[in-house]
């Protein structure tokens, strides 16, 4: 008798704490598969982050396969829409800001869309075309990030909300303005707490973000500035890293609940990245 298609996927972890590798599935073929989904669910939870290996899609597939884990969430940007599917949108390095600069998206250490009330549970992001070398995507785990902070600073950020705005007047990295009637998205402030619990494993993390975060309530800007500078400093030390190389056809998914994550612009402009990107909806922080 041939093995049922659960049976045939493997999931390999990629480090001790987060990232999976999946083999043996062709997304196409798992949508309906009540068994497959259960365990890409659960190998979700269990590893922050999946590799999907050797996958081969069109945008509208990957909207498809998305479903898998939930319902796809609308992103904030329309203009990066993919135009034959647009809750699809790209990643790309061939746009530019105004003033003519390479626009890279994703630089620099952050969560996404922590500035909607509701934000999305995870990103996928599948590898259409990719550089020679470089571009990888380093995440972290914010729940070790919160394990291994001191009894006294668990204390201390244990209670605390945090201001999240589109884009903080204290972040280092510049977004790209929003179109037309999504510009009020850029005037809206939501409040997170700053360590939340994970819906489905239960465990804590620390959920900061240095692009949104403008303010903590009940503390002066500079001193709220000087703590995220210090959770952000202990929490990307390397031991809590899982840095991911691409390969062509990997479709990677991530725990926006427990993650932060960065793109790297490290390789020569004319090399094109180019990948897809959809967000599954998420539940409020608590
Ligand atoms: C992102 O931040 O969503 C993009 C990550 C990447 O391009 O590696």
């Amino acid at each position: 008798m041939e093995a049922t298609t659960a049976a045939r996927i493997n999931v390999n972890p990629l480090s001790a704490h987060t990232g999976a590798e999946v083999l043996g599935l062709n997304l196409l073929d798992a949508f309906g598969d009540a068994a497959v989904k259960e365990l890409l669910n659960k190998a979700f939870t269990d590893h922050s982050v999946l590799a999907i290996r050797d996958q081969d899609l069109t945008a509208p597939q990957f909207h498809e396969a998305g479903q898998i884990f939930g319902d796809i969430f609308p992103q904030h940007n329309s203009r990066f829409s993919v135009p034959e599917c647009p809750l699809i949108h790209y990643i790309s390095n061939q746009d530019k800001f105004e003033d003519g600069r390479v626009y890279i998206p994703g630089e620099g250490y952050h969560t996404d869309h922590s500035n909607d009330a509701v934000p999305p549970k995870a990103t996928m992001l599948f590898a259409v075309t990719l550089p020679k070398t470089g571009g990888d995507t380093q995440f972290i785990n914010m729940h070790q990030a919160y394990d291994t902070l001191s009894p006294a600073m668990k204390s201390r950020v244990g209670g605390l909300q945090c201001v999240h705005v589109y884009q903080s007047k204290y972040s280092e990295r510049k977004l790209m303005t929003l179109p037309g009637e999504r510009a009020k998205i850029s005037t809206k402030q939501v409040i997170h707490p700053l360590v939340r619990t994970h819906p489905v494993s239960g465990r804590k993390s620390l959920y900061i973000n240095p692009i949104r975060i403008e303010s903590i309530l009940g503390m002066e800007d500079a001193e709220a500035q000087e703590l995220l500078g210090e959770l952000l400093e202990h929490s990307i030390d390397l031991k809590n890293e899982y840095r991911h190389k691409w390969s062509s056809g990997d479709v990677v998914i991530w725990d926006n609940r427990c993650l932060m994550h960065k793109a790297n612009g490290d390789y020569p402009v004319d090399e094109v990245r180019y990948l897809y990107r959809l967000m599954i909806s998420g539940e409020v922080p608590a």
